[in-house]
């Protein structure tokens, strides 16, 4: 495959519409369209997520064609997100990248969406670190928990996953318990760095291996603070902040206990991170430490591209293309699927 040949990416999984064009490994443009729609019921609604994709998805892809100064005549191919997600999500951009594909009469590549969130780090670019093989991945979101061992862009392996919750679901539900807004993790992490994490302590789970549990969190959140509330009825109002640093600082120490073991059994020191939680500044704070103390490199990608997004799409849909992988158009959804 020639540089200059130019891929449309398409993410439609859970709630945001976006459309990337690459151009080989360099993304031209990347937009994303997000939903306000869900804020208001403290969590995605898949039906509303699927309608909200349906408004969204021409205007969104018309829009990255024209940042990349691209017409639709120019496109080589066309990889869209095929599983793991919200099912009516996702058939709103399969369905879409089919016709497209029809229509132009160029190759479709099906894309796994957690596979992307490892791949968004071989975007190329100003600025852009790559991370050489191997390499470790920390993939944290709304949705997923995993630690990825990576030995070629085609080749990843989980070496543990969230046997319940995910990470990012573990800030939203610690949120919703204080009556904060949804999205919780931007609003906790905005929070914490006014408290003081050491004013009050929660549980963390014991889970064998590298897998991780958070659906325990919660209850203990609850059962704590309920306790306090019985000493001091205005406990939470008053240490808002303080319990916001506490739950930050309990998830992170879960996913880097898990973390540390990892790199000490595979041996890779170049570390990665992933999903909407790497937005999170404690955690970034806590992994810069962590790899001055055990000499790791770090791979932190822009924001951009590390909450859902259709660029790191086009990137795993640009090697798989080059591997020789290619849809036809009996192509379905999935809303489960193994790395
Ligand atoms: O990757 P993402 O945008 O979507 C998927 O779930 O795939 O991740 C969204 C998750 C939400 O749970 C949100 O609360 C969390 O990422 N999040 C954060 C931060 N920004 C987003 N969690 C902690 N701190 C943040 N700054
Ligand atoms: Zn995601």
């Amino acid at each position: 495959m020639k540089e200059t040949e130019l891929i449309l990416a398409i993410e439609s999984s859970c709630d945001d519409t976006s459309c990337a064009v690459l151009r080989g490994k360099q993304v031209l443009s990347n937009v994303v369209s997000g939903q306000e729609v869900h804020s208001a019921y403290g969590g995605v609604v898949p039906e509303l997520a699927s309608r909200a994709h349906q408004a969204h998805i021409v205007p969104v892809v018309n829009e990255a064609l024209k940042k990349a100064e691209v017409s639709k005549d120019d496109l080589s191919a066309i990889a869209f997100t095929s599983g793991p997600g919200l099912m009516g999500s996702l058939l709103v951009g399969t369905s879409f990248a089919k016709s497209l594909s029809l229509a132009l009469d160029i190759p479709l590549i099906d894309v796994h969406h957690m596979r992307a969130h490892v791949l968004a780090h071989l975007i190329e670019g100003d600025d852009l670190k790559n991370p050489e093989f191997p390499f470790l991945c920390l993939t944290v979101s709304g949705g997923h928990t995993q630690i990825v061992r990576v030995d070629s862009p085609l080749d990843m392996t989980v070496l543990g996953e969230t046997i319940d919750d995910a990470a990012g679901e573990a800030f939203d539900k610690a949120a919703k318990l204080l009556g904060l807004p949804y999205p919780g993790g931007p609003e906790i992490d905005r929070r914490a760095v006014l408290g003081n994490a050491d004013e009050i302590t929660f549980s963390k789970p014991k889970v064998n291996n590298l897998d991780f549990s958070f659906s325990g969190l919660k209850t203990s959140i609850l059962y704590t603070l309920q306790a306090k509330l019985k000493e001091d009825e205005a406990y939470v109002r008053d240490h808002l902040d303080d319990i916001c640093a506490a739950v930050q600082q309990t998830i992170i120490d879960i996913l880097m206990d898990k973390l540390v073991k990892a790199t000490k059994q595979t041996g890779i020191r170049r570390v990665a991170i992933a999903g909407g939680v790497s937005a999170n500044r404690g955690l970034r704070h806590r992994l810069y430490e962590l790899s001055k103390k055990n000499n790791w490199e770090l791979f932190l990608p822009p924001f951009e591209f590390t909450t859902d997004n259709a660029a790191m799409i086009g990137i795993t849909g640009y090697f798989m293309w080059k591997a020789g992988h290619v849809a036809d158009l009996s192509i379905s959804a999935k809303a489960r699927m193994k790395l």
